[in-house]
């Protein structure tokens, strides 16, 4: 049984420990991180949130305690008192926050031992399955604890802007109605009404509007969003929006404020002075430039058009292409003509991730051009491909044949691959863009009608609201991402508050009216009574903290993550449930029913 703190008082932090407390006694708590004994002396290193001290232990001043000291293993808990002092010259550790001393142990206890752990915070090479499970232990890692503090700091400094900036934080329903943000939902059933569900809420976006129809002219909430849908690197099931709204503003007015909110986050999380305004860049240009519509430009390696240039050829690939209504394009990776041949292959196996079917090549040298394209085009014209992409010798030119819109997904993908293999960027260096003039609808082949391209009430723009029943296609929408380093972290638009306009809405998407006062009835009711003006912006915070922390997947500044397949290692939910528990909801479930039936 572990010890009791009785009569003792922590007085520091681990790492607070230093040479100005030399010759003071301390008490300190925490984790046994390590022991090392070098004969009579012991030394056990103590770990907690701050960071790491160590404590010293000599069989020939104190045998008992000694033991006692002898006897812990990692990750005990421990209290020591003792008395800080200046660790003689070779012993210091200049990589150490508290390597200039150590704590001469006068007492110790053992406050609560521990199992062998799994792996201890400072084992690499853990499989995430097994991190995940024992996510407690993991999260002891000096990493993990630094993201989570940045999270928190981050959240303050959004709270205290928005605060200062006239915006009040409401919190908004979790059992909720469907939201139109268009993934899966997640559903809860409801025992008081069977048959029925709440849906857990994939933004707070009615809500947020409704609250704008209620006057209170400028919103925020840091909130959990739920969404069905495929997980990623930057995408969990659920996760968390800044979310804003605000009444009476336009687009400007929203880039300006939100300008200003980056601008104190990186401030006073990282002491990032960023340079205001932002640049901005139409989607088609975005498009047309870089294949995405998250365009990271730390780098260059833009997309180079030449279906002009190669039409007529003989390759059948790129005829095809053209003839289909499709396009030719490429990107010249700059210095990597030496890429071997099994490095090519693998980017062609990248590029087919993204439906491409494959990809040419032209390795640009001093005398000759290698390519793969030979057999089609003579060295002149190939010449003439090279000095599309202003290529130099040592250049590497990839080209790709499809439909635009598999060449755009396929080159912006590969880009960012190629910039990463090469190392093109700096991963400390920061780059916000605005991404406006977003199409209002998009059309899916799959199901032969029009979707909204960021959700129903987004507002077209003034000038081609007529279009709306025209060319659909051709509607632009006051709808804009921020996108920093190739990573969409916030987005939002300007919303439809005239009925006329939200008629024309349902009426392209292929709504009844009768279909949309089913799922939004409540919103277009309170529209009748006062709507003003009103648009906003919601940030992923999870991928904004995430670019903070210098990593590459929201995992790291989540406390307690999901895996892929939408499941928690460690709580291993979800879960079945009780018969009872089904049949309060009114539920049963088909695979059960078939047991029944055989
Ligand atoms: P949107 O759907 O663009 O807009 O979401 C806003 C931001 O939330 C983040 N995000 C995610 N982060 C982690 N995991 C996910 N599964 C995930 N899905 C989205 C992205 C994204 O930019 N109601 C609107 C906002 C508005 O119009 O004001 C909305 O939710 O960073
Ligand atoms: P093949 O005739 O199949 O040997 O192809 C000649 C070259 O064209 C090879 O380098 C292929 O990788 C390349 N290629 C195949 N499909 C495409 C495509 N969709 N776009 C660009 N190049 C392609």
């Amino acid at each position: 049984m572990g010890e009791s703190m009785q009569g003792l008082k922590r007085t520091h932090y681990c790492a607070e420990v230093n040479e100005n407390n030399i010759g003071q006694e301390v008490v300190v708590m925490g984790w046994v991180s390590h022991n090392r004994n070098f004969g009579p002396f012991l030394f056990v290193t103590i770990r907690d949130r701050t960071g790491i001290v160590q404590t010293y232990f000599n069989q020939e001043e104190n045998k008992l305690l000694f033991d006692k000291a002898s006897s812990t293993r990692g990750e005990f808990v421990v209290a020591v008192r003792g008395e800080v002092i200046a660790r003689t010259e070779k012993n210091i550790n200049p990589n150490l926050k508290t390597g200039k001393i150590e704590i001469r142990a006068e007492e110790l206890r053992i406050l609560s031992e521990s199992e062998v752990p799994p792996f201890t915070p400072s084992d690499t090479g853990v499989k995430d399955d097994l991190r995940l499970k024992y996510r407690y232990i993991d999260l002891r890692r000096p990493e993990l604890q630094k993201n989570l503090f940045l999270r928190h700091k981050a959240a303050q400094v959004v709270r205290k802007f928005f605060d200062s900036e006239g915006y009040i934080e409401v919190e908004t329903p979790v059992l909720a109605k469907s939201t139109p943000e268009g993934a899966r939902d997640y559903l809860v059933p409801s025992r008081v009404h069977p048959g029925t569900f709440y849906a857990l809420p994939q933004s707070p976006q009615s809500f947020k509007q409704l609250l704008m129809v209620s006057g209170f002219d400028r919103y925020f909430q840091i909130t959990k969003c739920f969404r069905d849908e495929d997980l990623r690197a930057d995408r969990q099931p659920e996760f968390t929006q800044i979310d804003t709204e605000l009444a009476f503003v336009g687009q400007e007015d929203i880039f300006e404020i939100n300008e200003r909110l980056c601008k104190a986050v990186f401030k006073e999380t990282l002491d990032i002075d960023l340079e205001l305004p932002f640049q901005r860049m139409p989607y088609d240009e975005a498009m047309e430039r870089f294949g995405v519509d998250k365009p990271d430009l730390r780098f260059a390696m833009e997309l180079v058009n030449i279906t002009d240039l190669v039409k007529g050829s003989t390759f059948g690939v790129f005829e095809n292409a053209i003839n289909a209504g499709g396009s030719v394009r490429g990107i010249c990776a700059q210095g990597a003509a030496a890429m071997s041949r099994k490095q090519i292959d693998s980017l062609v196996e990248f590029v087919k991730g993204y439906r491409a079917k494959g990809l040419a090549w032209i390795n640009v040298l001093e005398n000759e051009n290698k390519t793969s394209l030979s057999k089609f085009f003579d060295a002149s014209a190939i010449q003439n491909i090279v000095n599309a992409f202003g290529a130099k010798a040592g250049d590497l030119i990839l080209i790709c044949a499809d439909k635009t819109e598999v060449v755009f997904d396929a080159l912006g993908n590969l880009r960012n691959e190629v910039a990463k293999r090469l190392n093109l960027y700096n991963p400390n260096d920061f780059k916000f863009i605005w991404v406006t003039e977003f199409p209002l609808f998009e059309w899916s082949e799959e199901d032969n009608r029009l979707y909204a391209k960021h959700h129903p009430f987004t507002s077209p723009f003034d000038e081609d609201v007529e279009l709306m029943d025209t060319d659909p296609m051709k509607v632009r929408a006051k709808a804009y991402d921020l996108v920093l380093n190739g990573y969409e972290i916030a987005g939002g638009s300007i919303r439809i508050h005239q009925r006329e306009v939200q008629e024309k809405m349902f009426k392209a998407l292929g709504f009844s009216l009768e279909e949309a006062r089913g799922q939004f009835g409540f919103l277009l009711n309170a529209f009748k009574y006062g709507a003003p003006p009103h648009g906003g912006i919601a940030y992923g915070f999870d991928r904004l903290v995430m670019i903070l922390a210098g990593s590459s997947n929201i995992r790291d500044v989540i406390a307690f993550p999901k895996v892929k397949d939408a499941s928690d290692p460690l709580t291993d939910a979800p879960s079945a449930v009780s018969g009872k528990q089904l049949e309060e909801l009114g539920l049963s479930l088909i695979q059960s029913q078939e047991k029944e039936d055989n």
